[in-house]
């Protein structure tokens, strides 16, 4: 793991500026009088395992990235938080130590507001309309929001949608009262929580599994892919299939370092992540729906099926957070989500 501590500080504040450190570890060594020509490494640490959706699609951009620059460009994947969390790969972007980072909308809380959209629950009912609002004039515009602090938005990965598990099956929000939820570094899932009663716990995605087996947490909310990976459904008996909330990443680089690199690199680069960003996006669903399976036939999680009355009541309860987030992200970009 890195060491981060001496950068908190500064990105805690948000005082952060795009000028930290840069860059990427590079050649151009002298060699015989010659200057020997210059590679580039990507270091793109993650935390999820590498069959879950940003793990397969961070594989794949690496061989495209490779095959189209042999030698010249390498892309280092390091997945299920191996070198770092998503709080210190924040950091280590922002201040070059890392090149490239896919980390939760979620967990971009203290850089931007922009970002919570994605967390109201019960907005966006499947993956075709959060692709939808991502690819249009609103969702586009996200992808700068935070250019001034570190951060250059390239693409937005999808994972999936969000279910919720617990100690027992949850099949209204008054079964909630009183439980502990760990939850995602955001203000509008902490609201979320509250709404129905949870006491809601920001924590690493690398802690929570045992968290739960220990007792300090009692339930979460996550994708099938990330409880069927980070195993959750071996120590959460009930898993209530509520879609009531969407996991997707921000792609980010650092953009001293991304205007560092030739022109050509830099395209080739990109035109690698746009073909691996459609190849993933594509395949997200498929991937949570095996892991619901594969949860499924475990015999360790029962999965809970919501009927539409109880999954109004879920709705309802949670209605009020998006008032009380409504002037941070703005009426106008909720409404236009809305009405996709
Ligand atoms: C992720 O999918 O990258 C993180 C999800 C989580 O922290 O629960």
């Amino acid at each position: 793991m890195y060491n981060l501590k001496k950068f908190r500080g500064a990105i805690r504040t948000g005082s952060l500026t795009a000028t930290a450190m840069v860059l990427c570890a590079c050649g151009g060594a002298m060699d015989g009088g010659q200057m020997a020509e210059e590679t580039y490494v990507i270091k793109f640490p993650h935390v999820t395992a590498p069959g879950t959706p940003k793990g397969r699609t961070a594989e794949r951009f690496k061989e495209l990235v490779e095959e189209r620059f042999p030698d010249k460009v390498t892309v280092e994947v390091y997945p299920s938080s191996q070198l770092m969390n998503d709080d210190d790969s924040l950091e280590a972007l922002a201040f070059g130590e890392i090149q490239m980072i896919a980390v939760s909308l979620s967990k971009f809380d203290r850089l931007t507001q922009a970002f919570q959209i994605f967390d109201l629950p019960f907005l966006f009912p499947d993956l075709t309309t959060v692709e939808a609002f991502q690819a249009s004039p609103a969702g586009q515009d996200l992808l700068n929001v935070i250019s001034d602090k570190g951060f250059l938005g390239l693409a937005f990965w999808h994972n999936g949608m969000k279910q919720f598990s617990g100690p027992m099956p949850l099949r209204l929000p008054e079964n909630a009262e009183g439980l502990k939820f760990r939850i995602m570094e955001s203000d509008v899932l902490q609201a979320q929580v509250q709404a129905i009663g949870g006491n809601p716990q920001k924590m690493a995605l690398g802690e929570v599994y045992q968290a739960l087996q220990t007792g300090a947490i009692d339930a979460q909310e996550n994708t099938w892919s990330n409880i069927f990976s980070s195993k959750f459904f071996e120590v959460q008996p009930y898993v209530m299939e509520t879609n009531h909330g969407y996991i997707g990443y921000f792609v980010a680089v650092n953009p001293d370092f991304w205007l560092s690199l030739p022109t050509d690199i830099r395209t080739g680069v990109e035109d690698a992540l746009n073909e691996a960003t459609a190849w993933g996006n594509a395949q997200s669903e498929e991937i949570n729906q095996t892991a619901r399976n594969n949860v499924a036939e475990s015999g360790r999680s029962e999965i809970v099926n919501l009927n539409d009355e109880e999954l109004s009541v879920w709705r309802e309860t949670m209605a009020p957070v998006w008032q009380q987030f409504e002037d941070q992200i703005g009426a106008e970009r909720i409404a236009a989500a809305a009405a996709l």
